[in-house]
């Protein structure tokens, strides 16, 4: 996957899908905080942690892709030829102080403090049995999964063994974000086709309940603008059984 094609196709507008996206991670991470956030299968992007790191000290970075890697690294040293997060910044910070349009040095101070919570780039891979292939640590507080396991294959069965294995890194009482697509039959950058699992709500519910997590928070976006999927599912819930 090309890191800039992927960022540009997606993220170079803040749309009104993008808009759901980033009000939806602003409301769960106004409620979950700690020390440790491993964001696992990030890709090139850094939009589900905008507002995550004001309530995290300390951010794990990983993905597969080590042209993902590497233009986060570029972004998190402010190099110019890295992509642009602040208009997603922009709106993050109108959602979280509840519709005021933030001041420019606003959206640079949170750039920055993304860019200093994220202390590791960690290369992972979600078919090992050592996910984060011997770095990281071995919980964290929260664990997050969005678009990664159910945009790697579309065998349902391998999603909630993948999902299981990720789910034993949150430790007791920590938190579990995964974000979807709804009804996926695959999905696709600049006319690459990937595999994606077909999901709906009821199966994000049975696969925290199954692994021992409450779900405190479930949200459907429809969008009528993507041809192989119908939009996108985004969930949290707490360990509660080990
Ligand atoms: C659809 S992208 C999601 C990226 C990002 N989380 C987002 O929301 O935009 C799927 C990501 O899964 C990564 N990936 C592919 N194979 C993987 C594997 N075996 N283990 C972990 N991640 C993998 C890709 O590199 C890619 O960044």
């Amino acid at each position: 996957m090309d890191a800039k094609t992927y960022l540009n196709t997606l993220f170079s507008v803040v749309d009104e899908i993008n808009q759901s996206l980033l009000r939806a991670y602003a409301r769960i991470y106004s409620v979950i905080n700690g020390e440790t956030l491993l964001e696992f299968g990030g890709g090139p992007a850094v939009f589900s942690l905008i507002s995550g790191a004001v309530r995290f000290q300390e951010i794990h970075f990983s993905d597969y892709d080590q042209g993902c890697l590497a233009e986060v690294l570029s972004w998190k040293n402010n190099e110019e030829k890295s992509f642009n997060w602040d208009k997603c910044i922009e709106y993050s910070l109108y959602v979280e102080k509840n519709k005021e349009l933030p001041k420019p040095v606003e959206v640079v101070e949170r750039r920055k403090l993304i860019q200093s919570r994220i202390s590791y780039l960690l290369t992972c891979d979600a078919f090992s049995d050592n996910l984060l292939l011997n770095s990281g640590y071995q919980r964290y507080t929260a664990v997050a999964n969005n678009f990664c396991l159910d945009g790697i294959t579309s065998d349902k069965g391998l999603w909630k063994s993948l999902n299981q294995k990720l789910m034993k890194l949150v430790s007791r009482n920590g938190w579990y974000v995964t974000s979807t697509l709804l009804n996926a039959r695959s999905w696709s950058i600049d006319e690459k086709i990937y595999p994606a699992v077909f999901l709906k709500s009821e199966d994000i519910i049975d696969l925290f309940k199954n692994n021992g997590f409450s779900v405190e928070y479930l949200e459907v976006i429809t969008s009528s603008s993507r041809e192989s999927y119908d939009g996108f599912i985004i969930a949290f819930g707490q360990k509660i059984l080990e």
